[in-house]
């Protein structure tokens, strides 16, 4: 990637406020349920989950998975690889997994079901960004920030060849950068 800032795609006070909205949104959800656990997927999620979780008014707790999409390119190929599971009990537990983008769908889809087995009270879903043209499976994104097109973004988490994740902001990969 070329030495220039990525374009501006959203900036960095949208995503403030719309992740303020959401952690209103979560906490009141969540006021009457005990035991929240904020599941986060590396690597791209670790700025949202950190920005959202700081916001909530209710206690929660942290957990990280990781996994990894075989295949090749940019997409997820749909066999998603658990690589670290959660290291605390979340057994009877009330489950949110926080994902920086849904693209197809594969790797939340694979989530939900793999932390099902785990036997928690509820699993929801919370996505900064979501690529709803993209999507190839069904899965329901319950918190969201924003729908986006079909670009390469990068930013608040978001990388491209690991670069750029700590921008504040969401930007775009032009094609001639990649
Ligand atoms: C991204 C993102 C999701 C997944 C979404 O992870 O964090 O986990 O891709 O894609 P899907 O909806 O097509 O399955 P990535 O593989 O880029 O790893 P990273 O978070 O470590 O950057």
């Amino acid at each position: 990637m070329k030495n220039e800032a990525p374009e501006v795609l959203i900036s960095e006070e949208q995503i403030q406020l719309r992740v303020a909205e959401i952690a209103e949104q979560i906490s009141e959800d969540y006021s009457r349920a005990e035991d929240l656990v904020m599941v986060g997927v590396l690597k791209g999620s670790f700025i949202f989950l950190a920005d959202l979780s700081r916001k909530l008014s209710i206690p929660r707790t942290i957990e990280f998975i990781a996994v990894s999409s075989y295949g090749s390119g940019s997409r997820s190929s749909g066999a998603v690889r658990l690589v670290m599971d959660v290291r605390g009990n979340i057994e009877g537990k009330h489950v949110l997994i926080v994902e920086d983008i849904v693209d197809t769908g594969h790797t939340l889809k694979y989530l939900i079901g793999m932390l099902k087995s785990h036997r928690p009270a509820s699993v929801k879903t919370a996505a900064l960004v979501r690529k709803a043209e993209s999507a190839e499976v069904e899965v329901t994104t319950d918190y969201l920030g924003f729908d986006i097109g079909d670009e390469w973004v990068v930013g608040y988490g978001l990388d491209f060849a690991e670069q750029n994740r700590t921008l504040p902001y969401i930007g775009i990969v032009k094609p001639t950068d990649r």
